[in-house]
């Protein structure tokens, strides 16, 4: 994955637990980076063996970590590296999720080697729909979690995620029914 995700790991786990922390999380990664390079593609594996170091150095599951990120990605992240590209999305939750399934398309433009995940709705209604997410990474669904309740809380919307499904031998994709309140002032 591009260098920005494993930057915005290092970040989230120095707020939040501190820097000598984070270099233990990349000694017991085995990860021997000083600086990771936004621009630069770096194997999916590293991401994978920071998270997994995270979570045993921590005292956290995997699935903890990933859900934790997901909301940091959307709300620092986003919000203060890729302000312009997150307003594109949309002006509201529903109008973001509706727009989600093209809205890795212009980071793609930016970032030629971006393996993107794919999404789609259904069962869209005014208070809640389903998304599929397909991914050719696996074990990420609590991190899309993650990025659905940040997404909520950058709209002041109250969000209820609930996976419905995983992938497996009989769909690719994971299946989530997500469901929101009013906006609140
Ligand atoms: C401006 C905001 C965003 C930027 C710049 C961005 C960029 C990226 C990048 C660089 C990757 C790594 C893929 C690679 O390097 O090949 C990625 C992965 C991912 N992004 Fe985004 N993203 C943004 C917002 C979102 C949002 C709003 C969602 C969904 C709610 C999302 C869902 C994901 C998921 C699930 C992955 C994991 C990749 C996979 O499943 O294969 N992203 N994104």
């Amino acid at each position: 994955m591009y260098g920005m995700v494993n930057q915005a790991l290092e970040d989230m786990l120095i707020e939040r637990f501190g820097r000598p922390a984070w270099e233990n999380v990349k000694k017991e990664a085995g990860v021997n980076v000083e600086v990771f390079i936004t621009s630069n593609a770096y194997p999916d594996q590293m991401t994978y063996s920071l998270v997994g170091a995270a979570s045993r150095t921590l005292g956290m599951t995997t699935e903890e970590v990933l859900r934790g990120f997901g909301q940091y990605w959307i709300l620092k992240t986003a919000r203060d590296g890729y302000g312009e590209l997150l307003n594109l999305g949309g002006s509201n939750l529903p109008e973001f999720l509706e727009n989600l399934p093209t809205f890795h398309t212009r980071i793609s433009l930016i970032f030629s080697h971006l393996q993107p995940p794919g999404f789609s709705c259904q069962d869209i209604t005014a208070t809640s729909l389903r998304l599929r997410y397909y991914s050719d990474r696996p074990g990420l669904s609590q991190f899309v979690v993650g990025l659905l309740e940040g997404l909520g809380d950058m709209f002041k919307t109250p969000v209820r995620v609930l996976q419905e499904g995983s992938a497996g031998p009989d769909r690719d994709y994971d299946l989530f029914l997500v469901e929101w309140e009013q906006p609140q002032p």
